[in-house]
């Protein structure tokens, strides 16, 4: 079995994303990268100091903005109006969830589809169901590298999804069957719904755990050899401690799969760097300039 280390690969497309920061300084262009939070939630606090720890890592501008999650959703919209109308921010992360009393798809409809860095927005939706991504949604992005790190092509191989979120579901299925790199896969998709889930499970060649649900996949729903791609982050109680757990129980589920990621350390990374990844791409192409993407 071999670890797919996440902290590795995502340390090589930071050191690249750092190279387009210097190619894209030097052409006068400082790419930033606006957060905003309207939540109190911890887990969601410390995501987004952790995306802004990052910027400064590779030398992009962080700009962040906290919007009290009592203030009216107006508040919010403003905020995003402003930031696309900021030459100087090229892009823009709303943390989600956003509360209640907040239309979330009024939030992603309103973020400039240029710099909807998240790729969450209809119009890049659209396009990368239609085969022709601007920005790849970063952890499927990651998962795509991941995968090539540990050189299992999906091309013809059998991809089972296991979860069908918006953030990660959707757009890894579309990305596995997409054509080009990284893709041509057959691919099943699996939900909360699925009668007999690991009958499908069993036949992946590569299963991507993404419901949420921790340890959900257990040992008897893989087989050898299979790759298996953990995006879980559940926090869980275990002998009296707060610990992390992914949807896949690990220390089983290891001894037959042929690579597997661990949690945390695998997919976690890969997420945000593939967030600085597309802040730059952003940047290059709101200035027009030639950047050697990683
Ligand atoms: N909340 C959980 N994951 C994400 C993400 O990838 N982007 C945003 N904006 N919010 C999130």
């Amino acid at each position: 079995m071999t670890d797919i280390d996440g902290n590795a690969v995502a340390a090589d497309i930071r050191s690249g994303v750092a190279e387009c920061v210097e190619t894209l300084q030097a052409e006068g262009v400082d790419p930033a990268l606006a957060t905003v939070l309207m939540s109190d939630d911890p887990a969601s606090e410390t995501y987004v100091s952790m995306k802004q720890n990052d910027c400064e890592e590779v030398g992009i501008d962080g700009i962040h903005v906290d919007v009290d999650d009592d203030a009216p959703a107006e508040e919010l919209y403003d905020t995003i109006d402003e930031l696309n109308a900021d030459d100087g921010v090229h892009g823009i992360l709303v943390q989600l969830p956003v509360p209640d009393h907040v239309d979330t798809e009024r939030v992603l409809r309103s973020i400039d589809p240029a710099k909807d860095v998240d790729g969450f927005h209809p119009e890049n939706v659209g396009r990368l169901v239609g085969g022709n991504a601007r920005f790849k949604p970063c952890t499927p992005h990651g998962i795509q590298r991941l995968l090539a790190a540990a050189d299992v092509d999906p091309e013809g191989k059998e991809a089972v999804v296991v979860g069908r979120s918006d953030i990660v579901g959707k757009p890894i299925a579309n990305l596995l069957f997409g054509r080009g790199p990284g893709g041509n896969a057959t691919t099943t998709v699996c939900h909360s719904r699925t009668d007999d889930l690991a009958s499908h499970t069993r036949r992946a060649d590569i299963v991507v755990a993404a419901a949420g649900i921790p340890e959900f996949i257990t040992a008897d729903m893989v087989s050898e050899g299979t790759t298996v791609i953990d995006v879980g982050i559940n926090r869980v109680e275990r002998d009296g401690e707060s610990t992390l757990v992914g949807d896949v129980d690990y220390e089983a589920v290891s001894e037959k799969a042929g690579a597997i990621t661990p949690v945390p350390g695998g997919v976690g990374p890969m997420t945000r760097a593939m967030l600085l990844y597309n802040t730059v791409k952003a940047a290059a192409e709101q200035h027009d300039v030639d950047v050697d993407l990683p």
